[in-house]
Formats: structure tokens, sequence, C-alpha cells
């Protein structure tokens, strides 16, 4: 019998079976961040666990011909997987990728034994569907006394390195190559397509892509300027402006996460980093941004490797600060992602 930890942490709520718990997983894991909100995942029920799938049908193939982003949303899902476990007081065991005979397994995961989720645990579990991405400025507020330190120490736990960008002109050059990199995509008919397949119009039925709930209607400027994806491409949707406001906000805390080496298992690592980050942040009430655009210009990747982070490979720029603003994202049903 296996005991389900109620959000309070006071009464342990009843249930049991491998397939009781597989769906609370994997109902968990949906909740984790995507690249354009793809979802490109679905779970299979194995005799001893769970397996984690890339679904390369909702790769997409303009912006990530390597699938990288698509791994790192796979991963992402398997460290929220990873918390829903431990907050049913089992203790997951992961094996990464690779299986010959399963190209696009990203992992399997079971699980054993009975150890009581740590407070930690069960904050970030809660956190697994409030947590939000936000998209324009912070406030001007200065993170909590020793975040960062802490979120660098996750990072590092799943094998990944976040790097803080304290320098101005650190700040200031990735600043721009995002800029620059918002500009070529805007400037590529192709990926604009493919973009817009993956933005669905407001009042949209969809499950999935970026809806018009999530994202501005008029883009936050920020000082120094970390431009938003252009969701609504030239629809005006979105959310109505918070404020009036018109001077720029705080781009925040400006970090890039990185990994030493940039193979599949690599992106699953760091998916799994940022769901861990990203999760623990919100837990202190801290919202991200994420700037995944010059990630995608060969030549702009290139860059930040060689200028700013070492020769590390960059996986995502992330942004942390604190914000009132909450957008709305969408998800598919589990019926739909556990096959
Ligand atoms: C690999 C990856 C790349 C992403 N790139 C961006 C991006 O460039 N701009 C952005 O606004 N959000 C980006 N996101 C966030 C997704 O759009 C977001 O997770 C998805 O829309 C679901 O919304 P939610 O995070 O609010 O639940 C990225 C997420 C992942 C995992």
């Amino acid at each position: 019998m296996n005991m389900f930890w109620a959000p309070s942490g006071e009464l342990p709520v009843q249930a049991s079976t491998p397939e009781e718990i597989t769906r609370f997983v994997v109902e968990a894991a949906v909740h984790a961040p995507s690249v354009s909100n793809t979802q490109p995942w679905w779970f299979s029920k194995d005799s001893d666990g769970i397996g984690v799938h890339a679904d390369t049908e909702r790769r997409m193939p303009v912006a990530d011909p390597d699938g990288r982003e698509m791994v790192i949303s796979c991963g992402a899902a398997v460290f929220t997987a990873r918390v829903a476990l431990r907050y049913l007081g089992l203790v997951p065991r992961v094996r990464l990728l690779p299986d010959p005979d399963l190209p696009n397994l990203i992992a399997r995961i079971t699980w054993e034994g009975q150890t009581p989720p740590a407070d930690y645990e069960r904050r970030l579990f809660a956190e697994i569907p409030r947590r939000r991405t936000h998209r324009g400025g912070f406030d001007d507020e200065p993170l909590p006394a020793g975040l960062l330190a802490t979120l660098r120490e996750e990072a590092a736990r799943e094998g990944a390195t976040l790097r803080i960008m304290s320098d101005d002109h650190q700040r200031g050059a990735l600043s721009a190559v995002v800029e620059a990199a918002d500009h070529a995509l805007r400037l590529d008919p192709a990926r604009v397509r493919e973009q817009a397949k993956w933005a669905p119009p407001p009042g949209s039925q969809r499950r999935d892509g970026v809806p018009a709930t999530a994202y501005p209607a008029r883009p936050e400027r920020t000082e120094p300027a970390f431009p938003s994806r252009d969701f609504a491409h030239g629809h005006g949707w979105g959310l109505p402006p918070s404020g009036t406001d018109v001077r720029p906000r705080s781009a925040g805390a400006v970090t890039v996460l990185t990994t030493g080496a940039d193979q599949p298992a690599d992106w699953v690592r760091a998916g799994q980093a940022l769901q861990r980050v990203l999760l623990l942040a919100s837990s202190s009430g801290v919202s991200a941004a994420l700037h995944s655009q010059p990630l995608e210009v060969p030549s702009l990747r290139a860059f930040i490797r060689e200028s700013l982070t070492g020769g590390a490979y960059p996986q995502m720029v992330v942004r942390f600060g604190t914000t009132g603003q909450a957008a709305v994202s969408v998800r598919r049903p589990v019926d739909e992602v556990l096959l």
C-alpha cells in the first residue's frame, strides 16, 4: 500500500496500485514546461515503471532540427515525474536513454521503498501546477537572499550549470544576442509559419500551443532589452496591459543554463535541471522568463558559448524576478498522453 500525502502534509490519503501511481505521476508530469507548449511527450506504463518518450511528431523541425528543445522539454517532464513520486513517499530510479530498440525513449522511471517526502519536496510538488512562464519585465525588488546560490546548487545536482550574468557587459551582450535572434526569427517566413502553428487564436479549444492568455498583448520592454517571442504574429492577441507604466521594467537576474557536452543525454539533464530551478524559484515566489531564440540560431548559440559561457553549451537563457502578473496556460489531458 502506498500513501498519498495531502498537500498540507498532515493527512496521508490512501492509494495503491501501480496504475494509480502511474496516472498520478503523469498527471503531474504534463505540467512541465515545453518549447512553445508542444508537450512533445508520451508515457507508457511498463511492467516495472513508467517510460517517458519523445513524441517526434510534435518536434518543431525548423526551429529545432536536432530535437534539442524537444528533449529538454521531456527532461523537464522526467524531473516533474520524480517530484510526484517523492510526494507519494516513493524513491524514484531513473535510467536515461539510450535504448537502441526505442530511439525516442527518454527515460525509464522505476520506484521503490517508502521514505516520507521532505518539506522541500512537498513544496516543489505544490508548485508543479502553479508555476507559469513569465513573458516581460519584473518588479525592481531584489530576489530573496541566497536564492541564486541555491538555484546554482540545484542545477549542479542535475549535472548542469546555472551561470549568473552579473556583469553589465555580459548582460548587455546577452540582451543584444536575444534581440538579434528575435529579429532574425521574425525575418524567416518558415520559422514564422512554424511558430504560428503553435500559437492558437483567442478562444481556441486547443490544449496545446501558447494561448493568448499566456503573453501580454503589448510586449513589455525591459532594461536591458530581452524581447519576448512574437506569438501573436501581428494579430494584437494577448493579455491587456497590467498598468500604464511605459518605463522599461527590470530584466531581473539573467542566467544561462549550460551543460559540458551537447548530446541527447545532456539535453535530458538540462531539462531536469531547468524544471528543478523553475519549481524551486516558484516556491520562493519568484517567476522565470525563458528565451531560447538565440539558441535556435547556430551562429548566435556559438557566440554565447565562446564569449559568455566559457565553452560550455548554452541550453536555455533564464531570467528570474518577481511580478504580480499571472499567465494562464493549457495542457492535453492525461488520456491523450498515457498509452
Ligand atoms: C526548451 C524550451 C524552450 C522554451 N523557449 C521559450 C521562449 O523562447 N520564449 C518563451 O516565452 N517561452 C519559452 N519556453 C516556455 C514555454 O513556452 C512554456 O513552457 C509553455 O508555453 C508552457 O507554459 P507554462 O510554462 O506557463 O506552463 C520554453 C520552454 C522550453 C522547455
